[in-house]
């Protein structure tokens, strides 16, 4: 059977921006910047994916389209009599237990999307925000519907192949979450006392810049980038051999960074302009910004559009996690497209109750003192994936070749470049060393 493949150069960035773009970038970035000392915060991030991010994404996505695979038969057609299909069947379980619970998040955004388009979240009292986000993440109905709705929506696109699915949506979806973001931004900094969120956000403090900072800027790069889950290799396995791998991981991450950034500046002016405090986590999205367009003139437009912005960054990336299980599922068990998507929509509804119940009628279940939804993020996002990372840059350096990889990267032959060198160095030392440290960090085997 023929391989698809994207087909045009901006589909095939509009796509690996999506994926990259999720919600790492709308509400963790921002706030982890916040935290860590603004502009100094995002200068580390920044060196983190210089030195890591560019040759990670680049060697990702030159391993998939040296060999037209799926994560596990790239592995199998570099090194067909050794075990490192193992780091794909890795990959390939890492980012399904990823979208087992990020999916449920982006089912609390689609609800959030819902009630502001009726108008009814507006309507609900400030001090009952947090209620209400409590039951929406805990009533067990709504959680799986949306969960449900979420697997639909994703398995639609998807099912309609490379092209028609993944590529259209992504080139009609990404300029919309562009521009939203630029009208929302535009709104914020234009607030009245926005400059104290600017602040928050760009005043370079050095003194927050702590070894733990540092750490959580390099995670969040593999993070954000959708690295080490095998997302990368099956983009590039639909890549043509014509396409330039490298300014297009260049172009990748520039969208990711700069749109991280600008969902800070959406973020920060806002709440700091009606005198709200910066949240972490869920209640930075789901409690403190609704009450902010509460305050705000012609609020309820301005909230559905936050919500639409949202969903839409995170339908692009649980379309990229879906599709790694597909490829996966369809090419190493030789199953049609449709079958496979219907197996692993039915698979990952089941995985997602226990995380999304985790929040409500089994809040009780405790397994090494974590939730299940904690368990579950613990051991795909601080284990498997830098552990998949690590063995990935490992296969690239010593199995496949630095030269092979940088080959199929630039479409040259290397003659003692200083390009290469720089590569070569980065991918052999820097990425796994780093990666190590995140994972002993991670897994608090070391502390700072
Ligand atoms: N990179 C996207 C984000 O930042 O939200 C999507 C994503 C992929 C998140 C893989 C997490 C992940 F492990």
């Amino acid at each position: 059977m023929k391989r698809e493949t994207f087909n045009s150069k901006l589909g095939v960035l509009a796509a690996a921006a999506g994926s990259a773009i999720g919600l790492g970038n709308i509400w963790r970035f921002p706030y982890i910047t916040g935290q860590n000392g603004g502009a100094a915060f995002i200068l580390v991030y920044i060196i983190c994916i210089a030195l890591i991010g560019v040759v990670m994404m680049m060697s990702e996505l030159a391993l998939g389209r040296k060999t037209n695979s799926n994560p596990i038969g790239a592995f199998k057609k570099l090194n067909p009599k050794g075990k490192w299909h193992y780091t794909g069947i890795l990959a390939v379980l890492t980012s399904f237990i990823i979208l087992s619970f990020y999916l449920m998040i982006a089912g609390w955004v689609f609800s959030y999307f819902i009630s502001s388009l009726t108008g009814q979240l507006l309507h609900i009292a400030p001090e009952n925000l947090s209620a209400h986000f409590e039951t929406i993440s805990s009533s067990t109905f709504n959680v799986l519907f949306w969960n449900f709705i979420v697997i639909v929506v994703t398995s639609y696109i998807v099912i309609s192949g490379v092209q028609k699915g993944i590529e259209k949506y992504s080139k009609i979806l990404m300029p919309i979450l562009l521009f939203t973001l630029i009208a929302l931004m535009f709104r914020s900094v234009t607030l009245e006392g926005a400059k104290d969120g600017l602040d928050f956000l760009f005043k370079p403090d050095f003194s927050k810049l702590t070894t733990q900072a540092i750490l959580e800027a390099l995670g969040h790069a593999f993070y954000s980038l959708s690295l080490g889950m095998g997302i990368i290799i099956t983009y590039g396995s639909y890549i043509d051999k014509g396409e330039e791998l490298k300014s297009l991981s260049f172009q990748v991450i520039l969208a990711d960074t700069v749109i991280a950034i600008m969902a800070g500046i959406v973020i920060f002016p806002a709440v700091f302009a009606y005198g709200f405090e910066p949240a972490a986590g869920p209640a930075l999205i789901f409690i403190t910004l609704p009450a902010v367009f509460q305050s705000m003139p012609f609020g309820g437009i301005f909230e559905t559009l936050f919500f639409l912005l949202v969903g839409i960054a995170a339908i692009t990336s649980t379309i990229s996690l879906l599709e790694v299980s597909v490829s996966a599922l369809t090419e190493e068990f030789d199953l049609g497209r449709k079958k496979a998507i219907l197996i692993i929509s039915f698979a990952l509804f089941l995985l997602s109750m226990p995380s999304s119940l985790s929040f409500s009628s089994w809040s009780g279940v405790k397994i090494f003192g974590l939730s299940i939804f904690e368990l579950l993020d613990f051991i795909a996002s601080y284990i498997f994936l830098p552990i998949g990372g690590i063995l990935t840059c490992i296969f690239i350096s010593w199995i496949w070749g630095t030269k092979n990889a940088f080959n199929e990267i630039c479409g040259e032959t290397v003659n003692a470049s200083k390009s290469y060198s720089i590569y070569n160095f980065l991918i052999k030392y820097i990425a796994p060393l780093a990666i190590f440290i995140i994972l002993l960090y991670s897994t608090g085997i070391i502390k700072f």
